[in-house]
């Protein structure tokens, strides 16, 4: 019989701290019941004490979310269990709070300013403190890979006499080979006398490159929770790939006894829900997930492909929920089948939110011959940023070509009120942009603006990522629509909406371009 690996899921919470993924509170609840659909058995659904914000997601995310476990994180400190304990508390019995410490030399030292007796005594404390109040802790020894191995067993054998069931061994800044993290992981199994009381989970960053691989090794070692994020999104080069953990136990069950409760065929709507909310795209040659993962270019592969399927595939795009049957839904499909599909993406919509994406689908159906799943993730997005609103776009006019200056108008309603502007540009987002800045402040430093074309075709919906900077914070806006102009307004009034404050320009006749 196969033994159980389990998912723990930090796109909420290491993936959420990754420049420019930051989620707001309804995009965090629309995460959290995509990785519930998807199947994982934790969510870590932030880091309760970092911000009000973040307790309140957890603790909403704590209340709504059936099925997995929750976990709220926090640092070995008394303030920080109290407050994850209390947002989590509404999961019940699937609570959990994960505490951690580092224990490497150069994060004790440099860091932390405490010597190896101190760390021990803080980290039993914090274990004891949490499962006073908590009936599952989970210990991480922060920059475990680089931690002397007597003093990890030492440091472990402590935390689960205190009541860690759960210690979790992290590569903190990707440092490991599988080698070496794989004897990491048997030497504390072999080693620590009450280690069977614990299961094992291991956490792994990409900075080499080897985040999946040294997973992988941790199981093949005995670890049996793993720490992974949709897309490998995290700090820095990110976590280890949740899609590419999943896989490889099921593609390679000949060599590995070991299942995931990950339903498979959600994986890649929820790698799209991901990078849709976090306006992070995904590379085109990533593993799973990746726009052309299961795309044939040579002659010879497609040849193979058409005579046997697996010649050049060790698993169906189907199986990972690659639609083949692209046409998903259209003009004459109904409000019930908008609903069952939004629930199959994992982002279930019901009452006046379905009134609204609906009415939005019609309306996208009727300029468009074929809807795909992208197209019903964005008007989703869309709808999301609707709720909280200050500029809306009234109206658009752009004028460019081969011969004149592009120009743009736009009208804008800021707070209820109307104002319109027109500007020139270097191209007609540039000239829609300027407008548009001279009517709003703050107005933001652009970090990014990117373009993808969501769906194939000339008719295919653009979606527009634009990342803004104001007063440290960074915020992402995002659009759609078959006019890559119109898209890219979309896109930067949402970022816009998501700055702090935002409001009408007092004067700005002058700063019209025209
Ligand atoms: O990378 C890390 O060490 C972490 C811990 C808090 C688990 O994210
Ligand atoms: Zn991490």
């Amino acid at each position: 019989m196969a033994e159980r690996l389990y998912i723990f899921d930090t796109t909420l919470r290491d993936g959420e701290q990754s420049p420019g993924c930051s989620m707001d509170m309804e995009e965090k609840i629309r995460m959290a019941h995509g990785l519930a659909a998807l199947g994982v058995d934790v969510i870590e659904a932030g880091f309760p004490v970092a911000s009000p914000g973040d307790f309140a997601a957890v603790q909403r995310i704590a209340r709504e979310i059936s099925g997995p476990r929750i976990a709220g994180l926090a640092r070995a400190r008394k303030g920080d269990i109290e407050a994850a304990a209390k947002a989590v508390a509404p999961a019940g019995e699937r609570q959990r709070i994960h505490t951690f410490i580092a224990t490497s030399p150069i994060h004790m030292q440099a860091k932390l300013r405490m010597d190896e007796d101190q760390v021990v005594e803080q980290a039993v404390a914090a274990v004891k403190l949490a499962r006073s109040l908590s009936p599952e802790v989970e210990f991480s020894a922060e920059d475990a890979g680089r931690s002397e191995m007597d003093f990890l067993c030492r440091i472990v054998e402590a935390t689960i006499a205190a009541g860690a069931r759960i210690i979790n061994i992290p590569d903190t800044v990707g440092y490991m080979t599988p080698d070496e993290f794989g004897w990491r992981i048997r030497t504390l199994r072999e080693r620590v006398p009450n280690a069977d009381q614990a299961v094992f989970s291991v956490h792994c960053h990409n900075d080499l490159g080897l985040a999946v691989a040294n997973s992988l090794a941790a199981v093949e070692n005995g670890a049996r929770q793993v720490e992974c994020t949709i897309n490998g999104m995290g700090e820095r080069a990110g976590n280890a790939a949740l899609e590419e953990i999943a896989m490889i136990f099921r593609t390679r069950s000949d060599r590995y006894c070991i299942e995931t409760g990950i339903r498979h065929e959600k994986i890649v709507p929820t790698s799209k829900l991901a990078s849709q909310i976090t306006g992070m795209p995904v590379q085109p040659n990533k593993a799973i997930v990746g726009a052309n993962a299961f795309a044939h270019e040579s002659g010879i592969h497609q040849d193979g492909i058409l005579k046997h399927q697996q010649t050049y595939e060790i698993m169906t795009p189907e199986s990972v929920g690659w639609q083949t049957n692209r046409m998903v839904l259209g003009k004459h499909s109904g409000r019930a089948a908008l609903k069952d599909r939004y629930a199959q993406l994992g982002a279930p919509v019901d009452g006046e939110q379905l009134d609204k994406v609906f009415a939005r689908f019609k309306t996208l159906a009727d300029k468009k011959k074929e809807v795909f799943d992208e197209d019903l993730l964005a008007i989703l997005n869309d709808d999301a940023d609707a709720v909280k609103e200050r500029v809306r776009l009234i109206s658009l006019h752009v004028a460019s070509g081969t011969r004149d200056v592009p120009v743009a108008a736009v009208e804008l309603e800021i707070n209820g009120e109307r104002h319109s502007a027109t500007s020139h540009g270097d191209g007609p987002v540039d000239a829609a942009f300027k407008a548009i800045k001279s009517l709003v402040e703050p107005n933001g430093r652009l970090l990014l603006y990117s373009v993808n074309a969501i769906t194939s075709g000339t008719d295919a919906q653009g979606e527009v990522t634009v990342r803004l900077e104001d007063g440290g914070r960074t915020v992402n806006g995002q659009g759609a629509d078959t006019d890559i102009i119109v898209a890219s307004v979309q896109a930067f009034i949402a970022a816009l909406n998501r700055l702090p404050n935002t409001h009408a320009r007092e004067v700005h006749a002058q700063y019209s371009g025209v």
